[in-house]
């Protein structure tokens, strides 16, 4: 035989020599759940490990992922049914928990990046995405509450901007008012092909933010499409996006790999709630490691082409990394 492939294989450092992907921790984002309170840690049941924290609680666990290696944090906040409403105006709120956080990390860590998510649902009484009326979910109304939503964002600090509603039309729309409001310099990534997935479930359940009525069919996309992508990655790409976001991210490889065809922009992988529950409820039973599936799990997301990777598993991952 004069073709042997385990000859490539035989050692570490053989291995470690034409290792075609790594992941390290200057790869990672960590999304966050911020709610209300002091000193207060809330464990989302469906996330084992994950919990929603007061801001000062977010701070300190930001410092430790910071000091681990990681270099973003995306927040995501969880309000009170009493500051939802139809028009998700307490995301402008200057004093609004979010805002309160992202101002309170760029003060005590000015170093690590704060990502802000961009969509109405979290602040909206029908856990949608955009405006709702009659059922039916509102584009063209909805843009404006999404452009004023980031320059709030970014007025508290926001390094980057991540608009996740897949409203169309609107990467342009923030993109305007950023510039015209003085935020030139703050990035925006867009959920460019962001899938109706039934993997937010425990995402949903942190922030009490499922829909109240229908669901995000008309615009998510439909799992079963891929050509479409390509459609939503070009828009992006000419609105101004920054960072492309694919999500979910396992069960989407073939996306991120098509994103990583078509676009020269950086891209994002959202390992996604669902994932996450998956490898810690089987790791409970002890069906599986979950540290050793969690890091096969990222590298095969930047294998297929991912520059980063949103992850629940990001400390963890990170503390692993390390030893
Ligand atoms: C909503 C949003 C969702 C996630 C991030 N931003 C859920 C949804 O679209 O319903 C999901 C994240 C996850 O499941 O980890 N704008």
């Amino acid at each position: 035989m004069i073709n042997r492939p385990r000859r490539n294989r035989l050692n570490p450092a053989i291995r470690g020599l034409i290792r075609e992907t790594v992941v390290s921790p200057a790869n990672l984002v960590w999304p966050a759940f911020v709610q209300e309170g002091n000193n207060l840690r809330t464990p989302i049941v469906s996330m084992p490990g994950i919990s929603r924290l007061s801001i000062d609680q977010l701070v300190a666990d930001c410092q430790r992922a910071f000091d681990l290696g990681i270099p973003a944090v995306a927040l995501f906040p969880a309000l009170d049914d009493s500051l939802k409403n139809s028009e998700g105006t307490e995301s402008l709120n200057p004093n609004g928990l979010l805002q309160r956080a992202v101002k309170e990390l760029k003060k005590t860590i000015p170093g690590m990046l704060v990502i802000t998510d961009v969509a109405l649902d979290p602040y909206s009484c029908d856990g949608h995405d955009g405006l709702v009326q009659d059922g039916k979910i509102l584009n063209d109304e909805t843009l404006p509450l999404l452009a004023e939503m980031a320059v709030a964002q970014a007025q508290a600090g926001a390094d980057v901007v991540a608009p996740s509603d897949m409203m169309d039309g609107r990467v342009e729309a923030i993109r305007w008012a950023l510039d015209d409001a003085g935020f030139p310099d703050v990035l925006i990534c867009s959920y460019c092909a962001k899938y109706a997935s039934a993997f937010y479930g425990p995402f949903r359940d942190a922030l009490d933010s499922a829909p109240k009525e229908g669901d995000k069919k008309t615009y998510q996309m439909d799992p079963a499409n891929a050509r479409e992508a390509i459609r939503e990655i070009m828009s992006d790409e000419e609105e101004g996006a920054d960072w492309l976001l694919i999500k979910p991210g396992l069960p989407y490889l073939d996306i991120i790999r098509l994103t990583r065809e078509h676009s020269a922009l950086p891209i994002a992988a959202y390992h996604v709630s669902g994932e996450y529950a998956m490898l810690k409820a089987a790791a409970e039973k002890g069906w599986l490691d979950y540290e050793s599936c969690l890091i096969e799990s990222l590298i095969s997301l930047r294998r297929a082409g991912a520059d980063m990777i949103f992850t629940y598993g990001a400390l963890d991952a990170a503390s692993f990394m390390q030893k």
